[in-house]
């Protein structure tokens, strides 16, 4: 992949980003989601990839745009495999929380996981403990293994988890033990992403959330150095069988980053919509002017770029870009 395709993605994201942020607040998710979405898959059009969505909205017959198996790009460039998420943290936006993203990442043809729509149990590091956990250990033992490796004591170590009923027993055991914790209400890309980005504070993400986001975080922290090891959580025979159908032989084996992202020719790009962990979010200035923060990265480079975006949009009205009502 030529490394200019980096900054044509990040356009795909801004869009995204400046569509679903006129949502904010306004307690409608799907609308959010909706203006994001058809923002995203509009920009594509321009982008110059004979592109295949791997993880999108949905299956062909549940989502309008984006879905999985849908052709993106204009037809030119190389083959990929596209992975998306408009707008990561739906909530978040309804609310007005912080952490909201819109994403994209972009690998060679067959290199992506195609992730099942369905929980993924994970855990994410960054460079200096990568290689150095194992999902396979008990949650006490990877808290004493990455407090060793970082030569702090556990009282010291900053863990975040999704605030979920069902992550009860973790967060009780990280209570127990003594941990710093950031809990998180949504958002798990950013989350996983967030112990690469030093000024985070965060040391480790653990705890189960989407797998396609699982995909979307191993992207970003292969640009990055950092780790991310994942199992898929079936929670049926019927989704057990529709792993096996997207070619996992066995559908819950730890997956390694090599089993999610097989390339070391990877492009990342995000774009805050509301402010979160690494990113602004999206600004609305006077004179049809709005701002945007991105990250745009690769992994055969590891160069991460963060772009602040003035846009100028004189003909349209900023309520209106890429959203349903266009
Ligand atoms: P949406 O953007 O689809 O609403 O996902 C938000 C999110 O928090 C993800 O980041 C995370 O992977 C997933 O939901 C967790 O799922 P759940 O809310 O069921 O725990």
């Amino acid at each position: 992949m030529e490394r200019e395709l980096a900054l044509e993605i990040v356009r795909v994201t801004e869009l995204a980003a400046l569509s679903a942020a006129h949502w904010m607040g306004r307690g409608d998710k799907n609308r959010a989601d909706e203006a994001a979405t058809s923002a995203m898959r509009t920009m594509f059009d321009s982008v110059s990839v004979q592109g295949t969505v791997v993880i999108g909205e949905g299956e062909m017959d549940e989502a309008p745009m984006l879905y999985i198996g849908e052709k993106v790009g204009n037809g030119q460039g190389p083959e990929v495999d596209v992975a998306v998420d408009p707008l990561e943290g739906t909530e978040l936006v309804a609310k007005g929380l912080n952490n909201a993203l819109a994403v994209v990442a972009v690998a060679n043809k067959g290199q992506l996981l195609h992730a099942p729509d369905m929980y993924m149990e994970k855990l994410a590091v960054g460079p200096s403990l990568a290689g150095k956990l194992s999902l396979d250990d008990s949650l006490d033992v990877t808290l004493e293994k990455a407090a060793a490796a970082l030569n702090k004591p556990l009282a010291n170590l900053t863990v975040m988890i999704l605030d979920r009923e069902r992550h009860r027993k973790q967060i009780e055991l990280l209570r127990h033990v003594g941990v710093r914790i950031k809990l998180l209400s949504d958002g798990d890309v950013a989350g996983a992403i967030a112990p690469a980005m030093p000024e985070s504070g965060i040391d480790l993400y653990v705890g189960s959330g989407g797998a396609p986001e699982g995909v979307l975080a191993a992207a970003a922290l292969s640009c990055l150095g950092g780790e991310l090891q994942g199992r898929l959580l079936p929670a049926n025979q019927e989704e057990y069988e529709r792993c096996r159908k997207m070619g996992l032989s066995d559908p819950t084996k730890l997956l390694s980053m090599q089993d999610m992202i097989g390339s070391e020719d990877v492009i990342f790009a995000a774009t805050g919509i509301t402010p979160g962990e690494f990113l602004g979010g999206v600004r609305y200035f006077a004179d049809q002017r709005a701002e945007t923060h991105s990250i745009v990265m690769r992994a055969k480079t590891r160069t991460v770029r963060y772009i602040r975006s003035l846009h100028y949009l004189p003909n349209k009205p900023l309520t209106m870009i890429g959203s349903a009502a266009e």
